[in-house]
């Protein structure tokens, strides 16, 4: 197979052209806009494979994708390019609107024009697989002010009801994706996943962001009370749950997928502090506990996100392979020891050179 993957220098992307290449026999076309949240640094480790091509694309130039889907000849379109971080949607949404809305739109329809003109037996096989997020269903009832709260979890058929622009966004090119399967016949999948977190993400989002601030001795800030819920997801489960979806999954389909681990961010905040006073026993900055700040909630921030993901266990035979526990030691393992990817991201040389700065 091969696969055509959008926004793979991204932190998800990045981590499904890894499985990709180093466990299957399938090729990749990686193409990028390389925003400031896609880092070829995260590809170092397949960029010399044979299996393995970039090309530096914005999903909104018609032309441009026309031509990838002519040189390349996909069979599989995995689409993750998105603008993807919350806190920046609320600062300035236009970017989200372009990219996540005017950018699927653009994709699908360069999609569509190659897909009518493949021949019938690549027709068959061919897959557009739209990744998206369980923030389109909105916020569930919080324990603290229901008591049958743990009982209600997002379905696929939950309705969506998104709260910020970033999952407002990802809802609109949700629902481009099943309009255009409904009135193409484009063979499309969705998946709606969880809060991600593992090797390889941009220190702006909550785990990266404490790890990196924990070993510096920085403030760890949290919004509100931190007792928001959210439920985690080892990347590298991600990707192999993906993989599953775009090569066996049912055309026409969406499948939630979820980590089985709803955490209070407080729980998340401890759990990272305690893994660093254990793993950096000689830090200054013991107990890490002592660097957490409370700091004024996102605006419109949801309180709990959980997802039901027994579709893909039962039809896909899909299950995370990582506890939390196992993960959460990975990752802040993982931030120890690749401290050069870390500074070229926090210095912006990640940045700088490409641009040939
Ligand atoms: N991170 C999560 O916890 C999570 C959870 C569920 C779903 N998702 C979804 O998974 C996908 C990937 O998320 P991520 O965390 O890896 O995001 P990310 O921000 O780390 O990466 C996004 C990638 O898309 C690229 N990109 C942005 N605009 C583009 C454009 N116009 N054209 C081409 N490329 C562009 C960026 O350069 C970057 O490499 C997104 O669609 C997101 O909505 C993320």
């Amino acid at each position: 197979m091969k696969f055509l993957i959008t926004g793979g220098a991204g932190f998800i992307g990045s981590a499904v052209i890894r499985h990709i290449i180093n466990s299957t026999t399938d090729s990749v076309v990686n193409i990028d806009k390389l925003t400031y949240a896609g880092n070829l640094d995260s590809l170092v480790d397949v960029s010399n494979s044979d299996c393995y091509a970039f090309e530096q694309v914005d999903i909104c130039d018609r032309s441009a994708l026309d031509q990838v889907f002519s040189a390349y000849q996909p069979d599989i379109v995995m689409h993750l390019a998105a603008e993807s971080h919350v806190d920046r949607s609320i600062d300035g949404p236009a970017d989200f609107i372009e990219t996540n809305i005017v950018g699927t739109y653009t994709l699908l329809e360069a999609t569509r024009s190659y897909w009518q003109e493949l021949e019938y037996s690549r027709k068959k096989v061919f897959r557009f697989h739209h990744i998206s997020t369980d923030e389109v269903y909105g916020d569930l009832p919080h324990p603290e002010e229901d008591s049958n709260a743990k009982a209600s979890l997002f379905t696929e058929t939950t309705s969506y009801a998104p709260s910020s622009p970033y999952s407002a966004s990802k809802a609109s090119s949700d629902h481009l994706v099943r309009a255009w399967r409904r009135t193409y016949g484009l063979p499309t999948l969705i998946t709606n996943c969880s809060n991600n977190y593992g090797p390889y993400q941009f220190p702006e989002k909550l785990i990266p962001l404490m790890i990196l601030n924990g070993i510096e001795g920085k403030p760890l800030p949290v919004y509100g009370k931190g007792n928001q819920i959210r439920d985690w997801l080892y990347v590298d489960d991600h990707a192999r749950a993906l993989y599953k979806v775009a090569t066996g999954g049912v055309v026409g389909e969406t499948y939630n997928v979820g980590g089985h681990n709803e955490k209070q961010n407080i729980e998340v905040v401890h759990t990272i502090c305690t893994l660093l006073d254990e793993l950096v026993p000689k830090s200054p900055h013991r107990p890490h506990a002592s660097l957490i700040t409370y700091v004024k909630d996102r605006p419109g921030h949801d309180m709990r996100y959980a997802i039901d993901a027994g579709k893909i266990q039962r039809e896909l035979g899909w299950l995370p392979e990582e506890t939390f526990e196992t993960g959460m030691r990975k990752t802040v393992q993982w931030y120890l020891e690749n401290s050069d990817w870390c500074r070229r991201v926090q210095d912006g040389s990640y940045q700088r050179e490409r641009l040939g700065l």
